[in-house]
């Protein structure tokens, strides 16, 4: 990849306030997306979230409510729900060398050991520290959706700003270990949407990056 179209894409990202409801992305482009989402590499492994593609209009409405009435939630041609596993207990560990066991035919000794080392390691953190750790997790996935979507030239915008109780009750999520952090509306900005003609507001790189 060049270095120019490697930088390109960053900066012809923006998060889109207005999307154009009337354009649709495809199902090629949502399934790379959510393959890069599935593809994201996370703390041992463990992939401690879940994403929801949300389709139904009603629930998008709702969720536009709970979401300050922002537009995005329901202009865009997609909404993603980004839900982190709360308050899990083994079955995350247990999947994973289950999984491993299927695809990598590890040493059985070894690999129980490690899932015993996981075991023990996460036994000893509390509920909260579990649910902060997975939130963490799935907000790689989310940075890796945002690129993924900015090398297709699918325009994006990340959304925090809901009420996450009201969101979790829409999405059903109130009695189970899952809890929705963020959304990622996709789709195709307005040629309304002013945003799009700001420059980019970053901090220099003199102040965020530091050589020692
Ligand atoms: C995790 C996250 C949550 C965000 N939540 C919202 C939001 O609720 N509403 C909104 O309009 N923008 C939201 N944004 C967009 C940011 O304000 C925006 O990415 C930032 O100001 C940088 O601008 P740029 O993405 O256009 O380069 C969010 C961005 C991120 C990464």
């Amino acid at each position: 990849m060049k270095t120019d179209s490697f930088l390109s894409s960053r900066m012809w990202r923006y998060a889109t306030k207005r999307f154009d409801s009337t354009k649709k992305m495809s199902e090629e482009h949502l399934n790379l997306i959510l393959e890069s989402i599935r593809l994201t590499p996370t703390s041992y492994g463990l992939q401690p979230f879940k994403v929801m593609v949300v389709n139904s209009l009603n629930l998008r409405e709702q969720l536009r409510l709970a979401g300050f009435n922002q537009p995005q939630f329901t202009d865009a041609s997609h909404l993603l729900a980004f839900a982190h596993y709360d308050g899990f207990s083994e079955e995350l560990i247990d999947r994973f060398i289950d999984l491993n066991k299927e695809i990598r035919n590890p040493d059985p000794e070894k690999i129980e050991g490690y899932g015993s080392f996981l075991k023990d390691l996460f036994g000893s953190w509390s509920t909260e520290q579990k649910a902060h750790w997975a939130d963490k997790q799935m907000y790689l996935a989310l940075g890796n959706a945002l690129q993924a979507a900015a090398d297709l030239k699918v325009d994006s915008c990340a959304l925090e700003g809901f009420d996450a109780v009201k969101a979790n009750e829409v999405l059903g999520l109130g009695e189970k270990h899952f809890k929705v952090t963020a959304f990622l509306a996709l789709g195709y900005r307005s040629s309304e949407d002013a945003t799009q003609h700001l420059p980019k507001v970053r901090v220099p790189s003199s102040v965020m990056i530091e050589i020692i």
